[in-house]
């Protein structure tokens, strides 16, 4: 038996129910993992609301880390007894036990704690994808402006760091003074206040009134139009996530009229739908955190039962970095 967090229905935290579940024998393909720590992520609140619907009764969660404890027939690259970690589908993270696919999870190396690899995985991940394969037709070069929305966030303050290290000047916005104080200090070059300024203006002036070659936007509906105001001519809106509210349907003429740009809108998971491809992502991302260039900050911890305060908080922007679900 597992203490887990399910819904019967979508809704606000108040649907974020803990229970007890059973936990049997992984099949071919699976591995049955004790966590040690659990992530939380912005996307856990599209599931549990609504925003991405899902048949009932669900366990939600995305990410943790752990160790094996047992290994189905086919999962080569697990053993019992491995400490792991992963940002995998299906949903079912918050428990404390649980069968899953092996395909996305990975072995955590020694020197990362259990902690930073449930926060890290599927935030870290993303970032990677982001900065090393969400690229402008003309690629980035070192010295190149980048600007990257909610930046104090969980993927943010990692995004911010990453950028840093590979020589990109990351403009991040941030709804408040502290957030984007937090912002500089984890490595972004500039930081702008998008909860009173006008970003694009601001972006226009850091960049010598040229434009960036590429934004990254989680927040959608909010940001969608001046995102594309502050691209320069071939620019890419990478829009990634939904945290004011999903963009509506485009006028694809915008995009000539604005200098003939590029959009696209990614997930994580069509990255890491092959266990080489995940492998790949996965050891650059833990290097990068090995190599100290990139530091994961823990600035959150709720205990599983009190996720629904933890869901609160993240929607309420009261939370900054990463934020993890802590297992007896
Ligand atoms: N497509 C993918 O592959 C993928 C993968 C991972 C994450 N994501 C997306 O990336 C984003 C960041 O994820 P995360 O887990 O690291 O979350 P997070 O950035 O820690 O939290 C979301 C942040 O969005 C900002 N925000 C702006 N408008 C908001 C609004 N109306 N309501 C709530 N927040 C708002 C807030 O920062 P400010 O107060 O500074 O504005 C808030 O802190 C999310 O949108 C998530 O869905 C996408």
């Amino acid at each position: 038996m597992s203490k887990a967090i399910r819904i019967d229905r979508h809704g606000g935290p108040e649907e974020l129910k803990i229970v007890d579940v059973e936990v049997g024998e992984p099949g071919a393909g699976e591995i049955r993992i004790r966590h040690r720590a659990v992530g939380l992520n912005f996307i856990d609140t599209y599931q549990r609301s609504g925003l991405y619907p899902f048949k009932m009764p669900l366990l939600l969660g995305m990410e943790a880390a752990g160790v094996v404890e047992a290994v189905g027939e086919g999962v080569t690259h697990l053993q019992v007894g491995d400490r792991a970690a992963y940002a995998s589908q299906p949903p079912g993270a918050y428990t404390e036990l649980r069968v899953m696919p092996a395909v996305n999870v990975c072995k955590l190396p020694d020197a990362i704690s259990f902690e930073t690899g449930a926060a890290m995985m599927l935030k870290g991940l993303t970032a990677q994808y982001l900065l090393k394969k969400t690229l402008p037709v003309e690629g980035l070069q070192k010295g190149d402006f980048i600007l990257f929305h909610a930046a104090a966030g969980g993927v943010g303050l990692i995004a911010c760091q990453w950028a840093k290290a590979l020589g990109l000047q990351l403009i991040g916005t941030a709804g408040s003074d502290t957030k984007c104080q937090l912002a500089l200090e984890h490595g972004a070059a500039h930081a702008i206040n998008y909860s009173r300024e006008n970003f694009a203006e601001r972006v226009r002036e850091i960049t010598g009134g040229q434009g960036v070659k590429v934004v990254y936007d989680s927040v959608g509906k909010d940001t969608f139009e001046s995102s594309i105001d502050s691209l320069r001519p071939f620019g890419l809106l990478a829009i990634f996530g939904n945290g004011s509210g999903p963009v509506p349907p485009v006028d694809l003429g915008l995009l000539a009229r604005k200098g003939s740009l590029y959009v696209t809108r990614p997930t994580l998971f069509t990255h890491m739908s092959s266990r080489a491809s995940t492998q790949a992502m996965a050891d650059d991302l833990f290097a990068v955190v090995q190599s100290g260039a990139v530091e994961i900050p823990i600035d959150q911890r709720y205990k599983l039962e009190d996720v629904q305060q933890a869901h609160r908080d993240l929607e309420a922007r009261k939370t900054t970095g990463c934020t993890i679900l802590t297992l007896d």
